[in-house]
């Protein structure tokens, strides 16, 4: 019996065409690099590596891989959304598919990289373990995902069960749910990061916060990032 996928909000020119947006304004930029600081400290990324972007989007990190040096596969279920990323660059390969189903060899890259896109999947367990598989052994696997636990995955879900929102398609773990579904694959390191509240109140105590967050409260930070090591 097969089943339908499920429906992806991202396949919206509307929505794509506008996502980018988020970044630009004053909240965004500063949620954006606590986000970054934390990803790319695990993720380690080494000029010259083949990394695989898994729900790469607009490209907004498959694009700073390349910037770093590395060469890029940037895959997306979502025509509208690499429609977006391609118009920035042609330097990144960017590839149609779901993660569910990877289209590449066993162990072709060093490091895979999924950022705000397993809370969308049909199969999380699946598109997990095709990334894993896709990833070398000495490679990494780096998975950030929006904490259910926290204060900004809280806001989410309660705006998305007022209005249609894309965070009324997502499945988001809490960061149990996180280190169980990432442990089996291998030594895992992880943390969070944004701890300001989706108010952006105290942004300017957002670094001070972040230290003392990731110290001593790693559940509460919004989004969840972690490494398993192959
Ligand atoms: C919130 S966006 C994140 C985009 C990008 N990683 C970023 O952080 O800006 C989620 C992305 O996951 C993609 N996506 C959802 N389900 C997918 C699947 N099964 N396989 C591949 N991509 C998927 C969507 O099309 C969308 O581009």
């Amino acid at each position: 019996m097969s089943t339908l996928p499920r429906h992806n909000p991202f396949e919206e020119p509307a929505l794509a065409s506008t996502y980018d947006r988020w970044f630009e304004t004053f909240l965004g930029r500063v949620v954006d690099r606590l986000e970054r600081d934390l990803i790319y400290r695990l993720a380690r990324p080494r000029a010259g590596e083949l990394a695989l972007d898994v729900g790469a989007g607009t490209g907004h990190f498959a694009c700073e891989l390349e910037r770093r040096g590395l060469r890029v596969v940037g895959y997306d279920r979502s025509a509208a959304m690499l429609q977006q990323a391609r118009a920035k660059t042609d330097r990144v390969l960017w590839q149609q598919g779901r993660a569910e189903a990877l289209p590449f060899s066993d162990g072709a890259f060093s490091l895979a990289l999924s950022v705000t896109t397993l809370e969308f999947v049909d199969d999380l367990q699946r598109a997990l373990a095709e990334m894993v598989r896709v990833t070398a052994p000495g490679g990494r696997v780096v998975v950030a995902t929006l904490n259910a636990a926290s204060a900004w995955g809280r806001a989410y879900l309660a705006e998305a069960r007022r209005q249609e929102t894309p965070f009324h398609y997502a499945h988001l773990l809490t960061p149990q749910e996180f280190v169980a579904l990432l442990r089996p694959y291998g030594r895992l390191r992880w943390s969070s990061a944004v701890f300001i509240p989706p108010s952006g109140r105290g942004v300017i105590l957002a670094d001070l916060l972040e230290s003392l967050g990731q110290l001593g409260a790693r559940r509460r930070g919004a989004l969840l990032v972690g490494r398993i090591e192959r």
